[in-house]
């Protein structure tokens, strides 16, 4: 019998589901009469709309109508300074509201029929008329009028003040590095595009399958946006095929599959296409300049980390780029800054790992080009400056295993091998590199709420609003009702995804088993106090003046810890009090007070080998050891694949992955998987994963610390640096392409 605990490997209890084609997503859910919507998207960047003509669309057969700025009905936009629970600061994007062009690929038209290929044919016969302006989309060409963000977006902390006087004791440090890193735009290409199916149910309610993170998101979005009272939205997204990001905010199918769906009274489904996936959201373009001094014996006496991103004109997105170099050494002396700067680009979205996948790109390469300048082996030189409290807080904390990262994925490595010199470790035609470097990434808890109902057949449901973006929610959620209840876990069913259950966190952050898993064991515990009091009430009941501390729930049965017979079953007890049911309710607030005492972060280290065709420049990752902190593990499987997961996308960054704009046309041009390049299986070698014990009582009840972003945290650097070793060559602007080693 599998026990369900937590800490056990188990499967995916939805993997049978997702391969099987059971799992429904956003647009495969359907209606009798369902039609279908395809976008069209501008094709200037900058100017605004003088025509559109949609009559060739229009007149052929099946095609039910073309919405533009011009017909889009006064339903829309009722509250027009709404913004979503995770914008940045700014004016977000209003879909078909006006003529005036943003961006290229902004949505222009949706056109409607009763088939997707009409629908999408019909879209290449609407003509639209711009006049086009002065569009701007290189970086560098905006990076001197950078600004602080506004502010808005939750989670985002500007930079601490600065510590000491960074300049002056950069100025007198007697080894000095300086350098200026560069990566361009990358897009999160989920496997499942974008896409909702609205379905207008007998009443007129809405019934809305939207690719999201966060269900409560999206409906509080057409709430607002189109003036509905929330009982009339339901949202309801049980599997998600990927989303990293790229979902926690409202994208404009949304919006336009509803707005079908309200005038023309039917079901609509609009579902966005690989090339209009490049219109929704990126990692945004970065430069940043490391300054690091250091006294000979390698302690660091100045650190500056200066970083500029860049965001849309009309909404300021910002990310936490340069704090984790405050924090992650230690350091008398920083200066850290963060701007922004607008491009005639969309808004740049979260992207796994936001802005700790940015800075530690930087400020880890900075650490071994130190290390170089030093002759002192990049591991050593970290050690030597490890810090032992947030000097920026001025608190300890909550728990810090880095050091074990390093100490267990060094020695899986064999990192005592490594020879200190560049170009020191040829295979033949090969120049062999070990690289390494730290990730870091924030532990956080938010409010969730869980019900559950336990029935007297031992069978459990608990549910909670939350998401599954293919982390492995709904199996650890399964696993801590199991474990807490003694029951296995076939008979447990989790229940997500649907704004009808009570309310939870968006999926995001790293923080859903901190959050939601805290109010599953919550609502779990609700049941065990509830059990036990019936359990009091049996004849000659041994739980007589007993708590939950002196008792254990076991076999579907309750016994006492210090006990030797066996469990009362739980189905007795509830046959016992007459109950064919128990149902709880429960939510799980973080103890600010305690938690704002310290510092909680996820930590990993990285360790690479490269092997470099000298010849060819091809660069080829072959051994990868993750070594991770991420306080206590629930399921070694599903988190193992969090990790691998991250480190194929690390490869990707470092080596592969640019969104390339054509500056003329001011668009993404390689928008498709042929031309964006990702790493395929021969790009991903062996990764080694390594959990380290870290225990931590303050993060949340459960331990956790979350590993959704933590894996791709440091792999670039330490790609980076594994190059440099082999080659001698320090490229500090990414893809690390061939062309850049030739
Ligand atoms: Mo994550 S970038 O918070 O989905």
């Amino acid at each position: 019998m599998t026990t369900g605990k937590t800490g056990e490997p188990h499967d995916r209890v939805d993997g049978r589901a997702k391969v099987t084609g059971q799992a429904r997503y956003a647009g495969e859910f359907t209606a009798p009469d369902l039609v279908h919507g395809f976008v069209v998207g501008s094709a200037i960047a900058r100017g605004k709309i003088v025509r559109i003509d949609a009559a060739e669309a229009l007149a052929l057969p099946g095609v039910l109508q073309v919405y533009t700025h011009e017909n889009t009905p006064r339903l829309a936009w009722r509250d027009r300074s709404w913004r979503d629970m995770v914008a940045p600061g700014g004016s977000p994007l209003r879909p078909l509201h006006d003529a005036e062009i943003r961006f290229s690929g902004q949505p222009v038209a949706l056109v409607i029929a009763e088939s997707f290929e009409l629908a999408r044919e019909a879209a290449g016969l609407v003509k639209v008329d711009y006049e086009a302006a002065p569009h701007e989309t290189r970086l560098a060409e905006v990076e001197s009028e950078a600004h602080e963000p506004a502010r808005g977006k939750k989670g985002y902390t500007p930079p601490p003040k600065p510590r000491g006087r960074a300049d002056e004791a950069l100025a007198a440090a007697p080894v000095r590095v300086e350098a200026t890193y560069e990566h361009p735009p990358l897009h999160h290409n989920p496997m499942e595009p974008h896409a909702t199916t609205v379905i207008v149910e007998a009443d007129g309610s809405l019934t809305i399958h939207d690719k999201t993170q966060g269900v409560s998101n999206s409906r509080d979005y057409v709430c607002k946006v189109f003036g509905l009272a929330s009982d009339q939205v339901r949202v309801v997204t049980p599997f998600v095929g990927g989303g990293f990001g790229s979902g926690l905010r409202p994208q404009y199918q949304l919006f336009l599959a509803v707005l079908a769906a309200r005038e023309l009274r039917r079901s609509v489904r609009v579902v966005l296409s690989r090339q209009q996936m490049f219109t929704i959201g990126y990692r945004p373009w970065t430069r940043q300049r490391v300054a690091l001094g250091a006294e000979r014996d390698g302690r660091l006496c100045a650190l500056i980390h200066e970083a500029v991103g860049n965001t849309s004109r009309f909404e300021d997105y910002c990310e936490n780029v340069v704090p984790w170099s405050g924090v992650l050494y230690e350091c008398p002396n920083t200066r850290l800054e963060y701007g922004v700067a607008a491009l005639d680009l969309y808004t740049p979205i979260d992207a796994r790992a936001p802005g700790a996948v940015t800075g530690l790109w930087a400020l880890e390469s900075a650490i071994d080009e130190l290390a170089d300048a030093l002759d002192i082996d990049p591991l050593a030189l970290r050690l030597k400056n490890y810090a032992e409290e947030d000097q920026d807080h001025r608190r300890p904390f909550s728990s810090k295993a880095l050091r074990d990262c390093y100490r267990e994925g060094a020695a899986r490595f064999g990192w005592h091998r490594r020879t200190l010199a560049a170009r020191s470790m040829r295979e033949g035609a090969l120049q062999i590199g070990w690289g390494m470097a730290t990730g870091i990434w924030e532990a956080q808890q938010a409010p969730s709420q869980a019900k559950a109902l336990l029935t007297v057949d031992g069978r459990l449901h608990v549910a909670s609003a939350s998401g599954e973006i293919g982390p492995g929610t709904y199996t650890i959620m399964s696993q801590i009702a199991a474990e807490q209840l003694g029951l296995p876990l076939a008979a447990v069913r989790f229940e997500l995804g649907d704004t009808a259950l009570p309310p939870a966190m968006i999926q995001g952050g790293s923080a859903t088993a901190s959050s939601v898993g805290s109010a599953v064991l919550a609502v779990c515990r609700a049941l065990q106090h509830t059990l036990l009091k019936l359990a009091q009430a049996l004849p000659d009941s041994p739980f007589g003046g007993r708590t939950l501390a002196d008792v254990e729930f076991v076999d579907r049965g309750l016994r006492l810890r210090s006990g030797v017979a066996p469990a009362v079953p739980l189905a007795a007890i509830m046959r016992h009090a007459g109950l064919g049911s128990i149902a709880e309710q429960a939510t799980a607030i973080p103890d600010l007070a305690r938690q704002s005492r310290y510092t909680s972060n996820a930590h990993s280290a990285v360790f690479v080998e490269v092997a470099v065709d000298e010849a060819l420049g091809t660069v080829t990752v072959r051994r990868v050891v993750s070594a991770v902190a991420g306080g206590r593990i629930l399921n070694p499987k599903t988190a193992r694949s969090q990790i691998l997961g991250g480190v194929v996308w690390g490869i990707g960054m470092a080596l592969e992955e640019h969104s390339m704009l054509d500056h003329g046309l001011g668009r993404f041009v390689n928008h498709n998987l042929g031309e964006y390049h990702v790493p395929v299986h021969a790009d991903v070698p062996a990764i080694d994963v390594v959990f380290v014990e870290e225990r931590d009582d303050v993060v949340n009840p459960l331990g956790v610390k979350g590993l959704g972003e933590i894996g791709i945290v440091g792999v670039a650097a330490a790609i980076a640096n594994a190059v440099f070793h082999a080659t001698g060559r320090r490229i500090r602007e990414l893809p690390i392409t061939l062309d850049k080693l030739l």
